[in-house]
């Protein structure tokens, strides 16, 4: 959450600042602001997006070297002018941006309290800046040493990135548990949350470690430790293009994802599913494979969509594997004392990699000995340098807030990782891995033939656009795909929309069904499919709308509900890839129909780096 650039070299820092929060907003975007050194600092910041503090600050002298901007995502304090970032320090020579939450920040303030500061915003960032700056005049250090002493005494999470009226080309920057990419240039540098801002100037990059500073400037960047000792930066090539993160055409990113599904699937499954010669290569996964097989259990540590993903590979693995599997809420794993013990395999599903809550159940974890497999998208994410192994869901950058394609990638990795699996503990017969194999990989055709009726949705959306809340029902595998389409309705155009077990219905919600009360079925033609024909009845004679997602060529349920969204025929263990895609599409179309950012929704970000 928040996003955050800098730049120090040659080229105007201000367009670079403006074009990388754009790339970062969906990490919020309650509030905007840049500071820039030109002689001074100047501070220009507003509640709103971007593109509103760009419109805001026309004619204004924006000729800097140096700067940094920063896309908030509040935490302390409401979005408003006053607590948007960069926020500046007593003295007003120090501008600072933070990522993240100083835990402590009422201890420090008392402090400050006490030494007669005043401040104008609820930030716990104007905190810290403020006690920085008092290290600096107190102790009479440089900034650098400042920072170094200040954060021995901050617990919580942060990225910051400092400018020094006084130091008119450095930015001093530094981390512990959200997210922070330096760009090395030919005489600058780039800073960012991720390495979207610095894409058309560099590839080379640098991800700074938990407890790392860096002293950037145009043509040196030193890394250290808060012990003051240098580290030498671990420079990496980006293996990234600039098309991956624009929108192609398309209306919103969300759409452009969901359209991206058939080769983003391919492209997971590409180079490690090989079912002519009946093999799975995943050389992550490889090397555990045996402490895999002998787990007592297998936990999942997620949250949002990718705990729905854990959900099915909950199924699949107890299916294929005969391994007990667990799927946790990281951020009630994390709390609770969980009893680990050593051999237990904890699967931490992130598209990000960032996420506070499953990052720090999964060190948690680690340091009870538990092994640690990372089913991540993005490379070198946090997540994903703290897991012993796992496998890239290579998705591509997610932009849009709602995950989408995230999620499909996830289910094709947590499916070959079990096939290979089940397949070598023997829990699997020849025929029926070999079949899985080959299904899985006609799944990219099959989310292209759903992708196809998205026309017949988009009208769906019309007629349903003016409820105020939906039902999503589903079994079996189908089960978690009902808990997805309702967090992607809810997130997406604001109706109030519940997932929940077919059967559960009766046990509670069916009190909820008239004939205004839509109700989605996740209803393909699987084990449980007699059993859920026999619940869309049950909504059907309280006069409930029932619109179901079904396999092509189902005319019985397709003669007693009101709606149908179709797919194609597929093992059960591998439809939730495509019974997915309809309600991504359904809870999109609605989104656009009542005129929502849906790039963007409300009091949400992309990346949750806030526990
Ligand atoms: O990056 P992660 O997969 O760890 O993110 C987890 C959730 O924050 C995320 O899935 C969230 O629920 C999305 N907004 C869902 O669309």
């Amino acid at each position: 959450m928040c996003g955050i650039v800098g730049y120090t070299g040659p080229r105007e820092a201000y367009p670079i600042i403006i074009k990388g929060l754009k790339r970062l907003e969906y990490r919020g975007y309650d509030s905007t602001g840049v500071a820039l050194h030109n002689g001074g600092l100047k501070v220009y910041k507003k509640k709103g997006k971007v593109a509103e503090l760009e419109d805001a600050i026309v004619g204004k002298d924006l000729h800097a070297h140096v700067g940094i901007g920063h896309t908030r995502w509040a935490t302390h304090g409401e979005p408003s002018d006053r607590n948007a970032h960069p926020h500046r320090s007593a003295s007003g020579k120090l501008a600072m941006i933070h990522n993240g939450i100083i835990e402590n920040y009422n201890q420090l303030k008392k402090e400050l309290d006490n030494l007669g500061y005043s401040f104008s915003s609820e930030t716990d960032t104007e905190v810290l800046l403020n006690f920085i700056e008092e290290i600096k005049k107190n102790n009479q250090c440089d900034l650098e040493e400042a920072v170094r002493v200040a954060l021995k005494r901050v617990t919580g999470a942060y990225v910051i990135l400092l400018l020094d009226e006084d130091n008119p080309d450095t930015i001093i920057a530094a981390r512990k548990g959200s997210p922070l990419v330096i760009g090395i240039g030919k005489n600058e540098h780039f800073l960012g949350s991720d390495a979207s801002p610095m894409l058309e100037y560099t590839k080379e990059v640098v991800y700074v470690n938990d407890y790392e500073l860096a002293i950037v400037k145009p043509d040196e960047l030193i890394l250290k430790n808060l012990g003051n000792e240098k580290i030498t930066p671990y420079v990496q090539k980006l293996d990234l293009e600039l098309a991956a993160i624009e929108k192609g055409g398309y209306d919103h990113f969300m759409l452009k994802e969901i359209f991206e599904q058939p080769q983003t699937i391919y492209d997971c499954l590409r180079g490690r599913l090989d079912a002519s010669e009946g093999t799975i290569t995943m050389s992550g996964i490889q090397q555990y494979a045996e402490d895999i097989m002998t787990a007592n259990r297998i936990i999942m540590v997620a949250c949002g969509t990718s705990w729905h993903a854990g959900l099915v590979a909950e199924y699949i693995f107890e299916e294929l594997c005969r391994i007990n599997v667990e799927v946790e809420y990281a951020s009630e794993f994390r709390y609770r004392n969980p009893i680990i013990n050593k051999g237990d395999v904890i699967i931490a599903i992130s598209q990000s990699g960032e996420t506070a809550d499953t990052l720090v159940a999964i060190e948690n974890a680690k340091e009870k000995g538990a092994i640690i497999l990372g089913v991540v998208n993005v490379v070198g994410s946090s997540i994903a340098r703290t897991s012993h192994g796992g496998a890239y869901t290579h998705a591509g950058p997610e932009i849009g807030v709602a995950s989408t394609k995230a999620f499909t990638a996830q289910l094709a990795v947590l499916t070959m990782i079990a096939l290979k699996i089940g397949y070598i503990k023997g829990t699997i017969s020849q025929d029926r891995y070999m079949n899985l194999l080959n299904e899985l990989q006609q799944i990219p055709e099959k989310v292209a033939w759903t992708l196809k009726h998205s026309s017949t949705i988009k009208t769906l959306a019309q007629k349903y656009k003016d409820a105020h809340d939906f039902l999503y029902l589903g079994r079996g595998y189908n089960f978690p795909v009902a808990l997805e389409g309702a967090l992607k309705l809810k997130e997406i155009s604001y109706i109030h929309a519940e997932g929940y077990p077919a059967a559960e219905m009766k046990h509670g919600p069916i009190a909820l069904v008239d004939e205004n009360l839509p109700v989605v079925f996740v209803a393909t033609k699987d084990a449980y499919y007699q059993k859920v024909v026999s619940n869309i009845q049950e909504i059907k004679a309280r006069k409930g709308k029932v619109i179901a997602v079904i396999t092509e060529g189902d005319e019985s349920i397709a003669g007693m509900a009101d709606d149908v969204m179709i797919v194609p025929e597929a093992d059960e263990i591998l439809a939730p890839m495509l019974s997915v895609v309809p309600l991504q599409l359904l809870a999109y179309y609605i989104g656009v129909a009542k005129e929502y950012d849906v790039d963007k929704p409300r009091n949400l970000a992309k990346s949750v780096t806030v526990e």
